[in-house]
């Protein structure tokens, strides 16, 4: 298979967030089979690849929500893999993510939803808390009527949004987004990827985002890396992702059902 990375690799000294050899398995099915991926600070990368590649697991083992099997998460120079306890906390508190499905807690409203860091995380007085969820509300476009209503009361488009003002409302350094556009139309999208791309800017975050969205990838990437069967096969900037020159990429850039990606689809 041809393996050719290109040389995006940043000064060493500015790495935020790096990933060492990172392995993960669910009994024997191999998902990460030694990861490798540098992370700038204050950048923006997308990660790019088929469904079910792994994705979702190299985000959680990164944030700590799994642990790895092997390999390493170094955030801030520090070796993050195997901490628990309060040493865990600390790091936690370093990030916010916008999960996959949104994610939101059915039972609380949507301010506590968006507050939640900043009381159970911070120690934060819910009043305080409540002034500074609306204030985050507000960023994502959404008025302080929409504090006190619940979860299912609101479009996937708000519930994405919602989502995106939890994971901004502590201001962390580093913020993962799995999928924030998908499901939604193509302009709610849009507004979403601009969203993301300023609050980034604003907060003076390190963001990692997954998208199978190749237009979200163009508005929102510095820079791209692409996992195939466990690893990344490819990284660079998003100005070389239409020339990378790797099969791979290309066949999934273009949404090609022929070339070298064989997905697993069972014909019964
Ligand atoms: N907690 C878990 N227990 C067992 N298997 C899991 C678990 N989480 C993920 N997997 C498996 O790991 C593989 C990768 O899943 P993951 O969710 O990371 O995919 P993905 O790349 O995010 O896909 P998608 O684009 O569809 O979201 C899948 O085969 C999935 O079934
Ligand atoms: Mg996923």
């Amino acid at each position: 298979m041809s393996e050719k990375q290109t040389h995006a690799a940043p000064p060493p000294d500015d790495i935020h967030v790096e990933l060492k050899g990172l392995r993960k398995a669910f009994g024997d099915k191999v998902v990460l089979d030694g990861i490798d991926l540098k992370v700038r600070r204050r950048s923006s990368l997308v990660v790019i690849g088929g469904s079910g590649t792994g994705k979702s697991v190299m985000l959680k083992c990164l944030i700590g929500l799994l642990e790895p099997d092997g390999g390493q998460v170094i955030i801030d120079g520090e070796d993050t893999t195997h901490l628990r306890g309060r040493a865990r906390d600390r790091v936690m508190r370093k990030f916010g993510m916008l999960f996959q499905s949104a994610a939101l807690f059915d039972s609380l409203p949507v301010w506590e939803n968006v507050a939640f860091g900043l009381i159970q995380g911070r120690g934060m007085r819910r009043r305080q808390a409540r002034e500074k969820a609306i204030e985050t509300l507000a960023k994502v476009g959404l008025g302080p009527e929409v504090a006190d209503l619940y979860p299912a009361e609101l479009s996937g488009g708000m519930q994405k949004r919602v989502g995106l003002a939890r994971a901004i409302a502590h201001q962390p350094d580093i913020i993962l987004f799995d999928e924030p556009t998908t499901g939604l139309d193509p302009i709610m999208a849009a507004i979403i990827d601009e969203l993301i791309v300023s609050t980034v800017r604003d907060v003076g975050a390190t963001a990692i985002s997954i998208t199978h969205d190749m237009a979200s990838v163009r508005r929102i990437a510095d820079e791209v890396a692409m996992i195939y069967k466990g690893r990344i096969i490819w990284h660079g900037p998003v100005s070389e992702i239409d020339h990378s020159g790797n099969p791979y990429v290309d066949q999934f850039i273009h949404g090609r059902a022929e070339g070298p990606i064989k997905m697993d689809v069972s014909q019964k």
